[in-house]
């Protein structure tokens, strides 16, 4: 190999760093980024790893749930963010319907996620047949793939809403079953979402890989949350989520004072123009006058062109 690797001066994290993150017992901070400047930020406020979410859906495009989300907008938005990190570990998420129907075109999915857009990981929901078996083929790929259980948004009409998991004996078994599934084909790591922080703390002492929790409480080895709940950028704030800031009215009172400047003509002010020379201006005064003076003005400005 002749090619030189960039020397980057903090080390990437890695998959495996997360778990060495585990067994050291320190908190794996993630957060969700679906674009270069939001990415470029989170990644220089030091977080350990970007999820590039299908929530994009709803933070991003408008939708009301993830299942819209194609494959196409998922490498975009991860090519995007992966421009953006240098050290943070880039993590996207599958789609829905993106490998639930056939294994080879999930194969060709991930790699799409990892080839295109750059990521070095991928997420998948749930721990169905087909999931599993998706795991187990990517890390054979040299994939890897991180799990995510408890409420699981691409499976909102089979769960019946939103709603919080493990919170009776069958669910919380089920959530256990399948954390234990994910890591036995390989995942390097597990979401648990709106689960009950008692469960959360089980399972994540239960796994050798690390949990990274969203509404589960204290006890996962990581938490993960969405970039705009944070930030407050979204319509609501759900119940798991804190507002560190609030963006959204930082940007209503800047536009809105933008919008008072130009309609007050206090914007723009000559700092923000160009401006000609004297005898540039007397020029073009001249062409126009010409240009006033003639009776077809539109063949005359052909003419110009010409
Ligand atoms: O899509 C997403 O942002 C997620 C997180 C909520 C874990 O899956």
């Amino acid at each position: 190999m002749s090619a030189v690797a960039p020397v980057s001066p903090t080390p990437r994290v890695t998959a495996p760093s997360l778990r060495a993150m585990k067994e050291a017992g320190r908190p794996i901070v993630m957060l969700t980024a679906y674009d270069y400047h939001a990415a470029r930020l989170v990644e220089a406020a030091g977080v350990d790893a970007v999820l590039v979410g299908d929530s994009l859906g709803m933070t991003m495009l408008g939708y009301s749930s993830t299942l819209p989300v194609t494959i196409d907008d998922m490498v975009r938005a991860t090519a995007a963010v992966s421009r953006a990190c240098s050290h943070a570990l880039v993590i996207a998420d599958m789609p829905f319907m993106s490998y639930a129907a056939d294994h080879a075109e999930g194969m060709r999915n991930a790699g799409r996620l990892i080839a295109e857009g750059g990521a070095h990981a991928v997420k998948v929901e749930s721990a169905s047949t087909a999931t599993l078996d998706l795991v187990e083929g990517l890390v054979d790929a040299g994939i890897p793939a991180m799990g995510h259980v408890g409420l699981t948004p691409q499976s909102v009409n089979t769960l019946g809403g939103y709603h919080a998991q493990g919170k009776d004996v069958a669910s919380a078994t089920l959530a256990i079953a399948q954390s234990l599934s994910l890591e036995d084909a390989g995942a390097f790591a597990i979401v648990l979402e709106c689960v009950p922080a008692e469960l959360a703390e089980r399972i994540s002492e239960l796994l050798t890989i690390p949990t990274i929790g969203i509404g589960a409480g204290s006890g996962c080895d990581g938490q993960v949350q969405v970039f705009h709940d944070l930030l407050g950028l979204g319509e609501f704030l759900p119940k798991h989520a804190k507002r560190y800031a609030d963006i959204g009215g930082a940007i209503m009172q800047a536009v809105s004072a933008y919008a008072n400047d130009v309609r007050d003509g206090a914007f723009p002010r000559d700092e923000q123009s160009t401006h000609l020379s004297i005898d540039v201006i007397d020029q073009i005064d001249a062409v126009i006058a010409e240009v006033a003076a003639e009776e077809d003005i539109a063949e005359f400005g052909e003419g110009l062109l010409l």
